[in-house]
């Protein structure tokens, strides 16, 4: 029998230079009490100059390399989840690969946002009980800070986002009990543009103008009430849907780690599902929204502090742009 996939090892990172909310508030009309009302958000990370994204990935990689038996030496493959890439191709992966010296491995980048990591483990999933590879090193990683606006025009964005990234090994679970139980991923292409950075684009020459850079067509734009709503509306779905497809019950979840998009939408979630709060941790307060990295930080600081226990279900949630979305349910072994 085939064993299920699981996820063998965690690590994470994120930059030294802490942001608090009154610092934007030097630089932008916002406050400390507003981004905290709306948001949960108190500081974030940003990354320092030296720092490039593969920087980060390749530190969460190298943080989850020491809790594997043999390291990242056998990894097969490397996915690498994110929506601020070093460069406009290749992928940062390629400068993860090289920099982590796995010359020769497969490494690619996956484009799902904030749902970039569920997506990865969906794919690092089918990558190894397909037989086809052992040990994928399955990162997410976002450098948001060189990419926001930091003045008015740009607030409703640049006071979320936050820089850091996570990592984890994907390979055969030893026991057939335990691993991924099931992921479901889904998206609708039709909002694509309620939360999105426009240019440069392929789609028209030029690529960017004047007037685009002007209108801050290079930094994200976001229609937040309707990424709200329907962030509210589709999380609780795609949570019912896959456990009631492995005929399991909320109740029955041990630890639910969502993405850290914004405390409000976690709690609105919480509030319609009926779930314990107690089961469901956050870090956002410290790091803001750090899109396809949020989870695996998350993730990676649970099992620091030990809630993370073999034998306990753990369910995984996230909604982002695209829109996209999905949920992983995983006996933890
Ligand atoms: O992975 C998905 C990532 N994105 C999200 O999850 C975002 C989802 N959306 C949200 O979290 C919320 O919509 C926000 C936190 C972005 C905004 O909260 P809101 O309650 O929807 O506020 P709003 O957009 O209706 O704005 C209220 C006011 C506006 O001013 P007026 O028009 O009422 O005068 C905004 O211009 O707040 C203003 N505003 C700000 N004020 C201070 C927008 N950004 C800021 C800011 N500081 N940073």
């Amino acid at each position: 029998m085939t064993h299920r996939a699981f996820i063998s090892a965690v690590g994470h990172y994120v930059p030294e230079r802490i942001v608090t909310n009154s610092e934007l508030s030097k630089l932008m009309t916002t406050s400390d009490e507003w981004i905290q009302t709306r948001s949960g958000i108190k500081e974030r990370r940003f990354a320092a100059d030296h720092e490039a994204p593969s920087d980060l990935g390749v530190h969460a990689a190298l943080n989850a390399a020491k809790q594997a038996r043999t390291g990242l030496n056998d990894v097969d493959a490397i996915i690498c989840a994110s929506l601020s890439p070093e460069h406009y191709f290749p992928g940062t992966s390629s400068f993860i690969q090289s920099k982590l010296g796995l010359v020769g491995v497969p490494s690619f980048d996956l484009r799902a946002q904030c749902s970039g990591f569920i997506y990865g483990l969906s794919v690092a999933n089918a990558m190894v009980t397909s037989g086809e590879f052992k040990k994928v090193l399955l990162i997410g990683v976002e450098v948001h800070s060189r990419g926001l606006d930091f003045t008015d025009r740009g607030r409703d964005c640049a006071v979320l986002f936050g820089d850091g990234a996570g990592a984890v090994i994907i390979e055969s679970c030893p026991s057939p009990e335990h691993g991924f139980l099931k992921t479901k991923i889904s998206a609708d292409g039709r909002f694509a543009d309620k939360l999105w950075v426009e240019f440069p684009t392929m789609k028209r020459t030029p690529i960017m103008t004047q007037s685009d850079l002007e209108a801050g067509g290079l930094h994200p734009k976001m229609d937040g009430k309707f990424v709200f709503k329907t962030a509210v509306e589709k999380l609780p779905q795609v949570i019912d849907s896959t456990l009631s497809s492995i005929n399991l019950q909320t109740k029955d979840i041990d630890l639910f780690l969502f993405h850290q998009a914004n405390l409000r939408i976690n709690e609105f979630v919480a509030a319609t599902m009926n779930l314990d709060k107690a089961k469901i941790p956050s870090n956002i307060e410290k790091y803001g929204n750090c899109s396809a990295a949020s989870i695996p930080i998350l993730l990676s600081e649970q099992m620091q502090l030990g809630t993370v226990k073999r034998g306990d279900l753990i369910c995984i949630a996230g909604f982002g742009s695209g829109f996209t979305w999905g949920c992983s349910v995983i006996r933890w072994f």
